[in-house]
This record gives structure tokens, sequence and C-alpha cells, in this order.
């Protein structure tokens, strides 16, 4: 979920609709805002997209200088009318937008209901809207002070009562939130393009801190009450970035975006000779490096997917033993960690739920934790002992891609890193290796250029609901990349199998005409796989494979199409070779007439476990 809130002189509907306009990849099934009106505090809000709410403002405006907003992605409830945030209470003068799950709502709803409180919802939001009234004793920071200490969970509020129309009382708690300091306004946003439009200025807040806004200032302090200072963090980067840029999806622009993405990554981390990695951003001493007896690689999704290349580039490069989890997993598999273990959390958002329960477990199990992530200043970046950025800049699209694969070039880099720091690999290797990665971008480019071959191919793809995708090494880390790609924007079902597992079951499978898409990328395994491709297509399968440029005639004898990527190191491959898998999905979710940067039930960042 999202949330925005604004005080000052200008009428804040819009300013609310157009910072939820910048949150709506963090949710998406309903939205609403409540304003101070002549009338009081009123609440508008509707199932759906903005653009429902947007058309019900129209028709019914609220006027007003100060207001909350909220865009939603379903927890506690099914998405509907009365489930959409702010939620209010009986008395209709508090309004809550909130950002989180409230773990104990159960439990302090029983109470509220005993008290007299009558609920319209299923949310655990509704909860907190009834709390602060309940605590209400004419100081509405007081009163959420204390309704805070009462709730367990995660969360970040927004909270408005009638009685004190000229404050805005603002809460973090595991959640997001950042608050913009303006001249005779203030913002509250979940991030910081949701209010970058109208100021520079942030306070980033940290858990258990709050906020209380006035058109004239911002007030800071802990939720016990202690008053606290921060440093206004100024931005620098600009909000064109964040926009289209005259493609027609966000995710084809973020496709294109990739060979900058690579370079902006790469930038700074190579010695100007070439010979060597270097990452001054991380604390690791030397001594600590040579200490490390094993590797855990933690994250969600496509992120998850960058950590299986990244299991492999790692353990090839400085051969210290990788383990590689689902973060929603890991804690609950009591997973053995010691001090002597490395935890790599990777996440594009740096607010995974998930990703963040995985990196604290290992926090309290003595591990040093170093985060792969995009955004700076998000949870996961200020958690971890050390940060590495990927600088694939903003990512819009529900669906990852540059993000992915710039998490891909922060392992080739940190891999590279423990080598020359073990002596795993020597001067020469490496050089080889960064001369071929500072090639990629060109790489990525030639593929782009070939968008058109690819589209064919995907409105073929489209028309079947249930393809594989198949690969050996690093080959098979991308495969399941690509299959979660089509499975999120197209909605065709596919699996990605090892290459060479296909036999031991899912070969039952197979039949006339199903679509498998190979990736033979790998030189010493290229044998292997053919003769893995030969069986699916001994059984009747369609096959398209993604090769080596080079590999094509040889490869035509094999299979029923394919399309050939510029060669690179076969470490590096799985940033080339994902490209292809990219666009065809992109292709087969526009075939099919979806919403490609805002896939069904999906959310772009999901913080909630
Ligand atoms: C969500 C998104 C995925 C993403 C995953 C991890 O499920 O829909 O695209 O890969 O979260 O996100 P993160 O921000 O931690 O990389």
């Amino acid at each position: 979920c999202g949330i925005v809130g604004y005080i000052g002189k200008r009428d804040s509907q819009d300013i609310l609709i157009e910072g939820l306009k910048k949150l709506e990849y963090r949710g998406y099934d309903s939205a609403g805002i409540a304003v101070f009106t002549d009338n009081g505090l009123e609440v508008s809000k509707s199932k759906g997209r903005l653009a429902v709410l947007e058309d019900k403002l129209r028709d019914e405006p609220l006027h007003g200088f100060v207001g909350i907003g909220h865009t939603r992605w379903a927890t506690h409830g099914k998405p509907s009318d009365v489930n959409s945030h702010p939620h209010t209470d009986n008395s209709a003068k508090f309004s809550v937008v909130h950002n989180g799950i409230i773990e104990n709502y159960l439990d302090l709803k029983e109470e509220l209901i005993a008290k007299g409180h009558v609920f319209v919802s299923e949310t655990d939001t509704e909860v907190i809207s009834h709390l602060v009234a309940e605590e209400y004793k004419g100081d509405i920071v007081a009163a959420v002070q204390r309704a805070v200490s009462k709730m367990r969970g995660a969360f970040a509020l927004g909270v408005l009562t009638e009685y004190e129309p000229e404050r805005l009382v603002a809460v973090r708690f595991a959640s997001p939130l950042v608050i913009g300091v303006g001249e005779g306004e203030n913002f509250i946003g979940s991030d910081i393009p949701a209010i970058l439009e109208h100021t520079r200025n942030v306070y980033i807040l940290n858990d258990g801190e709050m906020a209380v806004l006035t058109r004239g200032g911002v007030e800071l302090m802990t939720t016990d009450g202690e008053t606290i200072s921060k440093e206004i963090y100024h931005v620098d980067w600009d909000l064109v970035t964040a926009e289209k840029a005259g493609f027609d999806h966000f995710m084809m622009k973020e496709i294109h975006e990739q060979p900058k993405a690579y370079r902006d990554t790469m930038m700074g981390r190579i010695a100007e000779d070439g010979k060597s990695v270097q990452l001054t951003e991380l604390g690791m001493t030397a001594d600590y490096i040579k200490a490390i007896r094993k590797i855990q690689i933690v994250a969600c999704g496509t992120a998850y997917h960058a950590g299986l290349v990244g299991k492999t580039v790692i353990e090839s490069l400085a051969r210290i033993p990788v383990e590689t989890d689902v973060a929603s997993e890991y804690r609950y598999r009591s997973p053995i960690i010691t001090e002597d273990t490395l935890v790599i959390v990777v996440s594009q958002s740096g607010e995974t739920a998930d990703t963040l329960a995985a990196l604290r477990e290992a926090k309290r199990n003595g591990a040093r934790v170093l985060a792969i992530t995009n955004v700076v200043g998000s949870s996961v970046a200020r958690e971890a002992d050390d940060v590495l950025i990927t600088s694939a800049g903003p990512e819009i699209a529900v669906a990852s891609t540059k993000a992915y694969t710039t998490q891909l070039i922060a392992f080739y880099l940190f891999g590279l890193h423990l080598a020359q720091t073990l002596g795993t690999k020597d001067q020469a290797y490496v050089a080889e290796v960064l001369a071929a990665m500072k090639n990629l971008p060109e790489q990525v480019e030639q593929v782009l250029e070939q968008k058109t071959v690819l589209r064919q191919i995907a409105d073929n793809l489209s028309k079947h609901n249930n393809l594989f995708f198949i690969g050996r090494g690093v080959d098979y880390a991308v495969s399941q990349e690509g299959s979660l790609k089509l499975k999120e924007i197209s909605y065709i079902h596919s699996e990605a199998y090892a290459a060479g597992e296909l036999k031991h079951g899912t070969l039952a499978l197979i039949e006339d005409g199903i679509p498998v898409v190979a990736l033979i990328t790998q030189e010493e395994l290229y044998e292997k796989t053919l003769s893995n491709i030969k069986e699916v297509k001994a059984r009747g399968a369609f096959v398209f494979a993604v090769v080596n440029a080079g590999a094509e005639v040889e490869a035509a004898k094999s299979v029923d199409e394919l399309f050939a990527i510029p060669k690179t190191l076969p470490l590096l491959a799985p940033a080339v070779a994902v490209i292809p898998l990219q666009l065809i999905s992109y292709y087969a979710s526009l075939a099919r007439g979806n919403d490609v940067d805002k896939p069904r039930n999906l959310a772009k960042s999901v913080t909630v476990e």
C-alpha cells in the first residue's frame, strides 16, 4: 500500500491524487482520500484503480487544505469500497491511512467492540481509527502515541482528526514513510517520488519515530514522545527519470534503460587500469573476507533469481560455499547462521517485508549482512552492515527487468572483489572478466535492436497456455527468471526446468506443439542440453532456442526457431540471455491485451509477510 498526506495552503485533493499516482506501484486495488472540507472531515474512496476515485472526485470534489490519501493492496479483507482507506471511527471525527499489518488487530477489535465501537470493514486499519478515537482526550499526538503503544505489527500511518484541523500526525513503524518539508506546506509519503514534485527536502523517519505536521513546520519525536532532531535529506534526482520517456509502457522503457543501468552500476567500481574491482563502499576488511566460511543469499521473486546466478558466480570465482533461499522460507527452516556466515539480501525496493525479516533473523544470529538494493535509504539498506547500491534508477513496472540485471552486475563485482581478496583468481583473469563486463551494455543494445524478431516469436507463444523453459547451469537460473516474467505479465503458465531433470518426470507433460524455450549459452554444457532438446522434440515439442552468436548454424539443425545473442564469457551470459526473455514476456503480454505494467493480483513492493 502507499500513503500520502498534505497540510498547507493549496487545495489538497489534486496533490493527494498526484502523489497516489506515483505510489500506484505499491498496490492498486482501491484508493481513497480524506480532506477537511467546510463540512468537516470528509472521505471519498472506492474499489478499483485510482482512475475510479478520480472520476468520483470529479463529480463530487472534496475541497480543503489538509488531507490524507491511500492506494491499497489488499491484505485483510478483499478489495471493496468499505475496506478501502481512509478508515474512520463511529463519530467520523478521526481518519486514518495505513500501510502494513496490525498483528493483534483481532484482540484490539474485541476490546473496542466491548466498549461499544461498531465496525464496518474487515480491515485491521479500521481498528486503528477506533483505537485513536478511544484514546483521544483532547490531544491527537498523545492519542496516537497511546494507540501505537497497544499495536503490534508493521505500520506507517497518517492520522487526522476534525477536533484539530491544523495538525497531521504521521508514524513510522517498520513500513516506509518520508516527510516532505515545504514553505507554508508539508507532506507525507510512502516514498520520495510521491512528494518530489513539491519539495526536495525530506526527513526519512526511522522505526518508532513520528512527525506532527502543521502548515508552518514539522515536529519530530519518537512514539514515546521524546523530541528528536534530524538532518534534512536533499533529493538530487529528478522526476523525469520516473516517467515513460516515449515508450508505451514503463516495462519497455526499463528494458531499454539496461545498458545505461549496467554502466551506472559499474561506474566508479572498476579501477582505471581495468585490472581490479574497487568496492570502496564496503566496510569489509581483507581479514574479514578471509574468515567467511559460508554465504547465504536471501531474497524474493526476481531478486531471488538474481541470487541463483549470484550463487554460481561467487562459488566459481571465490570458492566459498553459497546457499540461496527465498526469504519467506529462510527464517522458518532454522538456517545455520554463524559469525563466519555472510548473508547477502537482495531487494530492488529494499522494503520487502519477507526480505527484511530474513535480514533481521540473520543479524540476530550474529551474521554480517550485505544488502544489494536499488533504493538508497530503504529499510534494507539502513539495517544491513554493508550496502551495494544497484544504480538502476526508479523501476516502476511491476515486472522487474533492470533491477534484476543490475543485481547480476552487483554479484559479478562482488564475486570478483572476493576473488581478488582471496587470491582465488589471478589478476589477468579478473581483468578479462572486467573487460567482458564493460562490453555488456553494447551487447544488450544489439539484442534490443532485434526486438521485432522477438515480437513475432512472442505472438506465436502467446497462443499457448502452457510452456517450458529449460537450461543447465546459469542458463537454468535465467530460465527461472524468464518463466516468472512470462507468468507475471502474460498469465501464461510456464515452468522452468533444469534441462537434465526433465526426463525424471516432467517429460510426461510434453505433447504435440507445446513450446519449449531452451537456453544454450554455456559452451561446455552445449552437447548435453542439445540431447535434452532432442528428447522434447521427439515428443512433439516446438523448440525456440537462445544461443550464442556463432552457434546458430549448428543449433538450427536441432531446434525449430532460434535467437542468437552476442557471445560473452559463460559466467556473464545471464546478463545478455535474459534480455530476449524479457522482451518475449512483454510482447506476449501485449498480444494477450494485458496491462503490462500492472499485472493482476501483484504489487511492485510487498511490505507484508
Ligand atoms: C514483488 C514484486 C516482484 C519482486 C519481489 C521482490 O513480489 O512483484 O517483482 O521481485 O517483490 O521485490 P524486491 O523489491 O525485494 O526486489
